[in-house]
């Protein structure tokens, strides 16, 4: 495949990229942390259709290992990286070595995640920890590491700008049973990203989230659904009766990053087929729903 086809128009309607100008991310770094499996596997996709330079840091290089073949394959430029997010100085290594190696980042996508469902009463502080930890921390450290790159080094060493998009989830806002320490982190990452839209807009760094409900992943597959009817009553709760697709998740998310959204920060884009309205609870769909006449009234 000649490089030219590589960010071509075939391989971004492959993607999640197909609603961008081809070349969108041309010469841009793109940091998807855990990029290499579920959504973050789309999103590294898409961006790398789109011509980005993609790392993907994650603990395990097995995870990230399709992800770099594919990219082998196409001509699109990428990277893997060890990582875990909950260490700040790994964090900080992290960055110095893709700023290194590739220049400073343009684009940050927090979107590595831990989760597993487990009563609050029942929940060690070790859980607790490992996913506040994942989530809240590793979203903070990553921010700050590569917000420091966006912030310095443009021309006349103007501020470089650039973009940082989280993946919440909407208990963020809702709450869930079962999620306790998973629902407190993304509210934290909510709060966490609209407070840097406002610092760091002098700098040129938008942030902004992006709230999906659920969709399939190997990671949520084993510690949030495990079996096929809590699966199938998952789906049917969703007014628009389906899980989302990852490629039009990871659709927003490219477009929240590019200059088509250059004026939109601090702001969350929900994708949840309607779920998180929870206005179809109390009566189920298809019930009849006409007021009853009173007694004695005329019937028109
Ligand atoms: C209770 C559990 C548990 C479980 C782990 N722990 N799993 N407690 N129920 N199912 C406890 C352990 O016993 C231990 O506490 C502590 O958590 C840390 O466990 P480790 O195995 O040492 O953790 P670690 O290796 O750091 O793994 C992190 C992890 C794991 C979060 C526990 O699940 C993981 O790596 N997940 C990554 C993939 C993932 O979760 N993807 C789903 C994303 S979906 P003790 O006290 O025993 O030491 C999502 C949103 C979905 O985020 C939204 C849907 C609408
Ligand atoms: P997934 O495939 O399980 O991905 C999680 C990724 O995070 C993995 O690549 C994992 O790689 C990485 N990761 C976990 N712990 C890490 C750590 N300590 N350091 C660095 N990387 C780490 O999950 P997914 O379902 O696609 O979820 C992606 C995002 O969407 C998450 O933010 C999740 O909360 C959110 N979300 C998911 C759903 C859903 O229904 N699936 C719904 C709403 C929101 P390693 O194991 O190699 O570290």
């Amino acid at each position: 495949m000649s490089s030219e086809d590589s960010t071509g128009a075939a391989d971004a309607a492959s993607t999640a990229g197909g609603h961008l100008p081809a070349g969108s991310f041309e010469g841009k770094t793109v940091v998807v942390t855990g990029g290499g499996t579920g959504l973050g596997l789309d999103i590294s996709r898409g961006f790398a259709s789109l011509g980005a330079t993609v790392v993907i840091p994650s603990r395990s290089p097995d995870n990230q290992a399709a992800f770099l073949e594919e990219a082998a394959d196409r001509g699109w430029k990428a990277a893997g990286r060890q990582v875990d997010v909950r260490d700040a100085s790994d964090v900080r290594r992290l960055a110095d070595s893709i700023k290194d190696e590739f220049g400073p980042a343009d684009v940050l996508i927090n979107n590595a995640a831990g989760n597993f469902v487990c009563p609050a009463e029942r929940m060690s502080s070790n859980a607790w920890r490992a996913v506040l930890g994942i989530v809240l921390d590793g979203t903070f450290y990553c921010s700050k590491e590569f917000g420091k790159q966006m912030m310095r080094g443009g021309d006349d060493d103007a501020p470089r700008g650039g973009s940082i998009v989280n993946i919440i989830a909407t208990y963020a806002w809702t709450g869930m049973a079962g999620v306790v320490h998973s629902a407190s982190a993304k509210a934290g990452v909510l709060a966490m990203s609209k407070t840097l839209a406002v610092e760091w807009a002098r700098y040129g760094i938008r942030n902004n989230c992006v709230a999906p409900g659920p969709f399939e992943s190997d990671g949520a597959k084993q510690n949030l659904w495990p079996s096929d009817d809590v699966e199938q009553r998952i789906r049917e709760s969703v007014p628009l009766q389906r899980f989302a697709d990852r490629k039009e998740v990871a659709a927003q998310v490219l477009w929240l990053a590019s200059d088509a959204a250059a004026y939109v920060t601090g702001a969350n884009i929900t994708i949840d087929g309607g779920m998180s309205l929870g206005a179809g609870r109390m009566w189920e769909p298809g019930q009849r729903l006409e007021r009853r006449r009173r007694p004695g009234a005329e019937s028109s």
